[in-house]
This record gives structure tokens, C-alpha cells and sequence, in this order.
């Protein structure tokens, strides 16, 4: 049985206070709830405080982030053993707004996620087509060449502390999700590519989260599917009703 595991993604929202007294809210509302997976990632600024204000919380904290070393000469770097320390849960890495603006790129995704791992966090890694590249029939070209880079020289021992949401960049906070029936073919496919590259076993554990205009209305007609196991949230994470809807789907 996977777990499902709701995360919201509050990208640059929320000041430091702000995103405190918005998980102290959360805590209340969420209290108890153990049959999913709750993760929060604020902004880097907000880790350390929200983590303090979640002590013996059931909501986890990540971050949107994370370098692939643990400490050089790299300027405004975020260190995974750093956000280890703090007590950072999951890092999630990969994320489109990062490609588009910041120019990631598989091979760094993948770098990253080495660390990470090292570092004995979990990592959320996204995958996702654009636009265009869904309209031209590329989208399992795409997805199968951003696992393929993302996962290279990542062991079978390493899958359970992983997560792959995908989120296609067209659907990301346009209001346009994709339909339940379009996210899980894509989840079918990607859980394929995890069969070939590591057995049918890993395939079936692992967990694939939807992320792209999740919101209430949508997300128990998504939830349903066969191969989707969570939701990663941007715009619906930000208001205390709806992400406490979006947890209790
Ligand atoms: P929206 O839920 O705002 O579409 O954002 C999705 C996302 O990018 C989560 O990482």
C-alpha cells in the first residue's frame, strides 16, 4: 500500500511570520491525521521556525531546494547536511519554475538528489512537459528523458526515500489541471519506466504525486486513480481551508 502524501508548495509566498502562523493554524487542523503523508515547504528563510513551531507534529518540512554538495565556495547555496540539521524532511528538486527561471537541468536534479539522499532526506523530484511538447506528442519523450537523467546512478535501495511528482508546466497554476485520465497515463507510464530500469517490485512501492492546479474540487476525482498517490500544490496550499480540504480529500 503507498501512502498518499499531500505536499503544498509555497514557493516564494509567505513571509518567516507569515509561514509560522500559518503551520501553527495547520497543526490544529490536522491534527492526528496519520493515514497520509502532510509535508509544508516554505521558503528557505522559514525552515528553521516552522520546524520549531511543528515540534512533535504530524506535518513535515521541506525545502524547494538543495545543493548537490554539502559546503564550498558557492554562493548563496543551500546545503542538504545544513537542512538535516534543522530537521528538513524532504527537499524537492527539480521543480519546472526552476528549470524555466534557473536553469536546471536533469543533470543537476540528479546531482542534487545524490546529495540529498546522503544526507538521509527525502526528495521529491519533478518531471514534467510543456505546452508545446504535449501538443507535438512528445510528452513520454520528455518524461522518460527527465527520469532517465534525473535517476542515473540512483540504486534500488534509494527508491523508497523518493518521490516523483509529475506536473506538467502547462497545468501550473493556470487554473487548467490535467484530467484525472491524462495525469494517470502519465503516471502509468512513468511507474513503467521504473519497472525497466529497477523491477516491477519498486514500481509498484514507489509513490507519484500530481501537482498543477490541484484544488479541493479536483483533488478525490484525482486521488482516485490507480497510479496516483498524492498531490504537490501550489495556490491551493496557501489559504488554511483549503489545504486542510486538499489534506482531508
Ligand atoms: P499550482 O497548484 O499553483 O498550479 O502549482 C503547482 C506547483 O507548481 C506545485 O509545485
Amino acid at each position: 500500500m503507498r501512502k498518499p502524501i499531500i505536499a503544498g508548495n509555497w514557493k516564494m509566498y509567505k513571509s518567516v511570520k507569515e509561514s509560522v502562523d500559518f503551520a501553527k493554524q495547520l497543526n490544529e487542523k490536522l491534527k492526528g491525521i496519520v493515514d497520509r503523508e502532510i509535508v509544508i515547504a516554505p521558503t528557505f528563510l522559514a525552515a528553521s521556525s516552522v520546524i520549531d513551531a511543528l515540534r512533535f507534529s504530524n506535518i513535515r518540512v521541506a525545502t524547494q531546494d538543495a545543493h548537490w554538495e554539502n559546503e564550498g565556495a558557492y554562493t548563496s547555496g543551500i546545503s542538504p547536511a545544513f537542512l538535516k540539521e534543522l530537521g528538513v524532511k524532504f527537499a524537492i528538486l527539480g521543480h519546472s519554475e526552476k528549470r524555466q527561471y534557473d536553469n536546471e537541468t536533469d543533470e543537476r536534479v540528479n546531482r542534487k538528489l545524490k546529495n540529498v539522499l546522503r544526507n538521509d532526506l527525502k526528495a521529491i523530484v519533478c518531471v514534467g512537459e510543456t505546452l508545446q511538447e504535449r501538443e507535438s506528442g512528445k510528452t513520454e519523450n520528455i518524461i522518460e528523458s527527465q527520469v532517465k537523467g534525473c535517476f542515473e546512478g540512483i540504486g534500488l535501495g534509494d527508491l523508497s526515500n523518493i518521490v516523483i511528482a509529475y506536473e506538467p508546466v502547462w497545468a501550473i497554476g493556470t487554473g487548467k489541471n490535467a484530467t484525472p485520465e491524462q495525469a494517470n497515463e502519465v503516471h502509468a507510464f512513468i511507474r513503467g519506466l521504473i519497472a525497466k530500469k529497477y523491477n516491477a517490485e519498486a514500481a509498484g512501492n514507489i509513490r507519484l504525486q500530481y501537482g498543477g492546479s490541484v484544488k479541493p474540487e479536483n483533488i478525490k476525482q484525482l486521488m482516485a486513480q490507480p497510479d496516483i498517490d498524492g498531490a504537490l500544490v501550489g495556490g491551493a496550499s496557501l489559504k488554511i481551508d483549503s489545504f486542510e480540504a486538499l489534506v482531508k480529500f
